[in-house]
C-alpha cells in the first residue's frame, strides 16, 4: 500500500480520471482504485475526484460512507465487521462485540495502537441462518461465541506476526 504523505492528489485523481472517464458513472471505479493503492480516499483525494467528475464532495463523502469497503481514514492490516442486523443482534450479538473489544483493547470504529485490527460494525451478509456473524476481511466468520471470536482474533494475531 502506498503511503499518502506529499502525493499530489490533483494529479493522481487525473490520472485515474483519464483511465475511468472524467464523468459521474465513473465514479466508482476511481474511489476503487484510490482505495486499492493507499488504503483509504483521504479528504483531499475526495476533493479532487469531485473537482474532476463534476459532482459534490458530499456526494463522494456519502458513497464512501455507504460502502464498507471504502474508507476516508486508514484501517489495520484485518478489518473486523461484526453483523449487527436483527438476527445476529438476536443471538447475542453483544456479547460478541464485547468480547472483540476487550480482546483488542479498543472501541468499534477504532483501529489498535500497532495497526493490525480495526472494528466496525456491518449490517447483514446473509449468514443470517448461522449467526452471530462477522467478516475478518473477506473471511466469513459464523455461529460465534465469546470464546471463538477472542480465538478467532490469536489467529490473525499470529498470522499478522504479534502472536
Ligand atoms: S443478520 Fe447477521 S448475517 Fe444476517
Amino acid at each position: 500500500m502506498k503511503a499518502t504523505a506529499g502525493v499530489d492528489w490533483c494529479e493522481v485523481v487525473d490520472a485515474l480520471a483519464e483511465k475511468h472517464d472524467r464523468k459521474p458513472h465513473a465514479l466508482m471505479g476511481i474511489l476503487q482504485d484510490l482505495q486499492m493503492e493507499y488504503g483509504h480516499v483521504c479528504p483531499d483525494a475526495q476533493i479532487e475526484v469531485a473537482l474532476a467528475l463534476g459532482i459534490s464532495p458530499t456526494h463522494v463523502s456519502d458513497v464512501i460512507s455507504f460502502y464498507h469497503f471504502l474508507c476516508s481514514e486508514p484501517k489495520g492490516q484485518y478489518v473486523v465487521w461484526l453483523c449487527q442486523t436483527i438476527s445476529c443482534d438476536m443471538a447475542d450479538k453483544d456479547q460478541i462485540a464485547k468480547a472483540l473489544s476487550d480482546e483488542l483493547g479498543i472501541s468499534f470504529g477504532e483501529t489498535t495502537g500497532d495497526g493490525l485490527f480495526t472494528l466496525e460494525y456491518t449490517n447483514c451478509m446473509g449468514m443470517c441462518d448461522q449467526a452471530p456473524a462477522m467478516l475478518v476481511n473477506d473471511e466469513v466468520h459464523v455461529s460465534l461465541t465469546p470464546d471463538s471470536a477472542r480465538e478467532i482474533i490469536a489467529g490473525y494475531r499470529r498470522e499478522g506476526g504479534l502472536g
